[in-house]
């Protein structure tokens, strides 16, 4: 997703645009740019391609101390220079970096004079023109971003420079994030927290329709209106080491490793000794939470994953109806809420815009839900938004394909679905105390399953060259399942498809011929009979099966090729151990295919558009 990073300081600003821009590649990103603002003009290069394409075409910079940069993900026009940002006006003195989407762009473009040339598909070079004619019309660039966002529609995050201002970075945000940062000479916007660490620890978090204005020391921040703000101060107390590989070869592996910390992190000090689940904020009251009658759990890709576990959980645990979606459908289904349903938002970044619009729409004054959000982020919009936010606290995930986080929130809705069931009186108080004792040995089983890291990494390498992979599961075995193909495929490119194992015998076994590798995942829990039966008619049909099995069993290691095993927990929380072994299947596979673990291509770690 794109990545913004400005600074106006008193120190040549080059290298700290481009040290902000690499802290940002972990978001994905297909080509990148700079604008530097020197005495009479906008000093700008771009690249289509990685950073160092960038950097190898910029030894002619001036020398400046304020300038903008950007990584770009595409989305309106394909990944080349003439796509790439920063974009400028027809004056060349204007220089402009957008994040998100700007729906009304060909109305605004048709609305302007014929004396305008675009140069690029984008519909971000839009405003660099809107800009330019504001300035014209004799006002400052604060004033000139301000009147053009009051026209915008969609979702943005900008950062403009004009050659007339000197010393002057005009951001503003709507939907898509944006972070300012402030030293003793220096002023700084960027898309997110690393981006500028390396400068400041001293954050501001900006608000939808902010405008902030970042000058050498200073922050102005205003509403669109012009409406002087005070924005929240924030120290981050968390630094670049910890975003640092630690000696792994990858920050995927790294990550994987840190899963036992990131979910006894998540647990510590959850519950009070009165049995409530203590909350990171909330306006939420018990009786509210007890006259739930309906959750809906709602989250994209790997974190919709976690919601499926939720849903067994709580359903189990709390004997409460639950229904999970996939965040971008939500909205448009007209699922039936009201002020007794709560709502459950699952996403690491906490600004994935799917997710954040199911949980606006959830919130909205006609729907009334109860909004939980469960993210990694704190302060993200999702947070902001919500009545209640449990943090997972894995510490900053910088791999594009989620590991640590997706545990940390299994680990956190466990916690909810305790905490619903010890409210609502579906499980005595003996038992919730068993079940949080399991929960809280849960980081040393994940160390046992870590430990078998050879194993699972010698099983993938035995399929190095295999093209389909089927994954199948049962009950909570299913979602690891789809969570073992998702990474398989974002990091490998395996075409990897997950189905309940029941499922296949209606029509996919169709695809099965010999040689087909399935994954079953197969630890014990109530459906692992079925499970055996299934991966039976696998095998009859020549498959070749990889098993993920509990350590010691023998039943499931004769019916399968190859086993990867996992030491055995609650079968409810089953799915946060099991699925180590397939991460780790995953990477081994797309090391030896000699993929790029850490920035897959095509995707973004954090995706802030529909
Ligand atoms: O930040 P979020 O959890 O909201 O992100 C949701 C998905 O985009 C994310 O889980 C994605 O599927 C990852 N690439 C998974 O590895």
């Amino acid at each position: 997703m794109c990545g913004i990073v400005g600074c106006a300081g008193p120190e040549p600003v080059l290298p700290i645009l481009l040290e902000g821009l690499t802290r940002l590649e972990y978001r994905g990103y297909d080509s990148a740019g700079i604008a530097l603002q020197t005495g009479s003009a906008v000093w700008r290069r771009r690249r289509p391609g990685k950073l160092a394409e960038l950097v190898a075409v910029v030894d002619d910079a001036p020398e400046a101390t304020t300038g903008i940069g950007h990584t770009r993900w595409a989305t309106h026009g394909g990944p080349s220079e003439s796509n790439a940002h920063p974009h400028t006006d027809c004056t060349g003195r204007v220089a402009v970096v957008h994040n998100g989407i700007i729906e009304n762009y060909l109305a605004l473009a048709a609305g302007l004079g014929p004396s305008h040339e675009r140069t690029s598909q984008t519909d971000t070079e839009v405003l660099a023109h809107l800009v330019e004619d504001e300035l014209a019309g004799g006002s400052s660039l604060a004033d000139a971003v301000r009147a053009c966002l009051a026209r915008v529609e969609g979702s943005f995050a900008i950062a403009a420079v004009n050659a007339g201002e000197p010393g002057l970075i005009v951001a503003a945000r709507r939907g898509s994030p944006l972070i300012a940062g402030r030293t003793e000479t220096s002023g700084l916007v960027a898309s997110d927290i690393p981006a500028i660490l390396g400068q400041t620890r001293e954050v501001y978090v900006l608000d939808d329709d902010q405008v902030v204005e970042v000058r050498p020391g200073s922050l102005r921040v205003t509403t669109l209106a012009g409406e002087e703000v005070t924005p929240v101060r924030r120290r981050v107390d968390w630094d670049l080491e910890a975003a640092e590989k630690g000696g792994y070869e990858d920050f995927m592996l790294k990550e994987i490793h840190e899963q036992p910390q990131a979910v006894a992190e998540t647990l510590r000090e959850r519950l009070l000794p009165d049995g409530r689940l203590h909350l990171d904020a909330t306006t939420l009251t018990e009786d509210q939470l007890r006259a739930v009658d309906k959750v809906f759990v709602v989250g994209c890709g790997t974190s919709y994953h976690a919601g499926l576990v939720a849903k067994y959980a709580i359903e189990h645990f709390a004997r409460l109806p639950v229904e999970i979606d996939v965040a971008s459908e939500f909205r448009y289904r007209d699922p039936v809420l009201d002020p007794n349903t709560l709502v459950v938002g699952v996403s690491q970044s906490g600004e994935s815009l799917d997710t954040m619009e199911a949980c606006r729409f959830a919130k909205s004054p006609t729907n009334k839900a109860r909004l939980l959000v469960i993210c990694n982020v704190v302060d993200s919009s999702m947070a902001r938004e919500a009545d209640a936010v449990l943090y997972t606290r894995a510490g900053p995930e910088v791999c594009v394909a989620s590991t640590k986080t997706h545990l940390a929130q299994i680990a956190g809705l466990e916690l909810l679905a305790l905490y619903l069931a010890q409210l609502r009186g579906t499980l005595y108080p003996l038992e919730i105390h068993a079940l949080v004792d399991t929960l809280r040995g849960l980081p040393t089983v994940i160390e046992r399953a870590l430990a078998h890291e050879d194993e699972y990494m010698e099983a993938g390498r035995r399929f190095v060259d295999v093209r389909d992979f089927f994954f199948l599961g049962r009950g909570v075995g299913f979602p690891v399942a789809l969570e073992g193909a998702l990474k398989l495929k974002e990091i490998s490119y395996a075409r990897a498809e997950a189905y309940p194992g029941g499922e296949m015998k209606h029509g996919p076994i169709a695809l099965i011929e010999p040689g087909t590798v399935v994954v079953a995942v197969a630890t014990r829990g109530r459906l692992h009979s079925k499970m055996l039966s299934n991966i039976q008619e696998m095998r009859a049909r020549g498959a070749t099966i990889v098993a993920v099995a509990n350590e010691g069993d023998d039943e499931t290691a004769a019916q399968a090729d190859v086993v990867l095993p996992v030491p055995a927990t609650h079968e409810l929380f089953s799915p946060a151990v099991d699925v180590v072994a397939l991460q780790l299947f995953a990477y081994a596979i797309a090391k030896a295919r000699g993929c790029d673990v850490d920035q897959p291509r095509n995707l973004a770690k954090t995706v802030t558009v529909e």
